[in-house]
């Protein structure tokens, strides 16, 4: 696996729809960052969230307040600006605003609404607010300071991340609204889901944008006292601490019951620089072990800087793409954003059924060779190639890499299919493309053989 996406995923581990091991990853037990300041945290005004006046005002029953994602998210514009930070390129500002999580009829919109509704009734006697149309764009703060996230973290970089500009970026995750409702106060209890971004590698479990569904509880104050004041190992050891933990897993297993009946499932210890413990939970599908959500109890910290010191609670995270994938058998991340009425027409509202696939037009193959200089990140020519062709490219990978002493230079050979899902490819137009990457690749410094 290459370095960049390893370490992307130890932040941010649970979102990727292929299986991953996680378990080696090297960032998961970076120590928590020292001295972290505690403060109000400003929140750039300009990036706040027209959901927030939207959400209060469509308030449809006790249990629920639901928005819609505001057109204004699907204009491009918003994502492309001349800022000498911006890489966001514009296939991928093309893809945001689209509102798949609140399409009724699609499938990441059929599984958010099954977890609302296992959250809404449920006995545990608390409201959960919805929020569903945040904005895309983020502060670094929210994104990544407020979260405890230190600044030299792998996940902040431009090799993994879109920035609009150097303080804004699509949001990697859904936990960046964390503490803007933590702060704002208006609910103890919340579930967040949205579109996120990071750039990756492209193959049938991967893509660049995705959904994760975020979901906060705050305990009440009296239930907390025996543990007033207490921080770091004596909050975590508090029994307190530990209702929390084990509300929080009761709750998850219910909820994985209620998407996958009764499933055999297992918990490991995990690292979240925002949670503590931490922990990710796997379920058993067809053989095999997968991950399906992070979770943990809020680090007083964060807490701390949302102005909530006073409180405590759990918090959890889930990628909508891994559970639709499982539970609807759809083979190929992309077609979540395929308009095809041979995808889009098998699905309906509130009924999880299986996908029947449409035939699969013939995959085209081209191999491209170069030489990388010293800083080559991959991510920028996965992302090149992207731009040029688009979702017709439907894997790469790296097959052969050598190093030529003499030279002391390093060759890469990538492995390109292109296949599209809703026609056959001529070997013309490939080549065509081919040839536009083999001459804009030299951008990237790299030498083509
Ligand atoms: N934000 C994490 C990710 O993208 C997921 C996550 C983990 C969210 C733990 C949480 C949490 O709220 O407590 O992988």
């Amino acid at each position: 696996m290459k370095i960049s996406t390893f370490v992307a995923i130890s932040m941010f581990a649970l979102s990727f729809p292929a299986c991953h091991s996680f378990s080696s990853c090297a960032t998961r037990h970076v120590p928590a960052p020292r001295g972290v300041v505690l403060r109000s945290a400003a929140v750039d005004e300009s990036s706040s969230s027209p959901s927030s006046s939207s959400s209060s005002s469509s308030s449809s029953s006790s249990t629920a307040l639901t928005t819609t994602t505001s057109s204004i998210y699907a204009d491009p514009s918003r994502y492309l600006s001349s800022h000498p930070s911006n890489n966001v390129p514009p296939h991928i500002a093309a893809l945001v605003g689209r509102g798949l999580h609140v399409r009724p009829d699609h499938p990441i919109g059929i599984v958010r609404a099954k977890i609302q509704e296992y959250f809404a009734n449920l006995d545990d006697g608390v409201t959960y607010r919805i929020y569903d149309a945040e904005d895309p764009i983020v502060t670094t703060t929210q994104c990544f300071d407020d979260l405890r996230i230190p600044p030299d973290h792998p996940g902040r970089s431009p090799s993994d991340t879109y920035y609009v500009t150097d303080t804004t970026l699509l949001r990697t995750h859904t936990s960046a609204h964390q503490s803007e409702h933590l702060r704002s106060g208006d609910a103890d209890a919340f579930l967040c889901a949205g579109d996120v971004y990071r750039r990756d590698e492209i193959d049938s479990s991967h893509y660049p944008a995705f959904h994760q569904l975020e979901g906060v509880k705050l305990f009440p104050v009296e239930q907390m006292r025996g543990a007033e004041g207490l921080r770091g190992d004596e909050w975590t050891d508090s029994s307190e601490c530990k209702a929390i933990a084990a509300d929080l897993k009761s709750t998850l297993e219910g909820l994985m019951d209620h998407l996958f009946g009764e499933t055999e499932k297992r918990w490991s210890e995990d690292y979240f620089p925002f949670t503590t413990p931490s922990y990710e939970l796997e379920i058993k599908y067809e053989g095999r072990w997968l991950e399906v959500l992070g979770c943990g109890v809020i680090h007083e910290e964060v807490l701390d800087m949302s102005s909530r010191g006073d409180r405590r609670g759990w918090a959890f995270g889930l990628g909508l793409e891994r559970l639709a994938m499982i539970l609807f058998e759809i083979p190929d991340i992309r077609l979540f954003w395929t308009d095809d009425a041979r995808f889009v027409g098998q699905f309906k509202e509130g009924k999880i059924r299986k996908f029947v696939p449409y035939s699969k037009y013939p995959p085209v193959y081209k191999d491209i060779a170069f030489w990388i200089p010293e800083n080559y990140i991959e991510n920028d020519f996965y992302e090149m190639a992207r731009g040029i062709a688009g979702d017709i490219i439907e894997r790469m990978e790296m097959i052969d890499e050598f190093t030529n002493a003499k030279k002391g230079k390093t060759s890469k050979c990538y492995r390109i299919t292109y296949r599209s899902m809703d026609r056959s490819l001529t070997n013309e137009e490939v080549d065509a493309l081919q040839d536009e990457l083999r001459v804009k690749v030299e951008n990237l410094g790299v030498e083509v053989r």
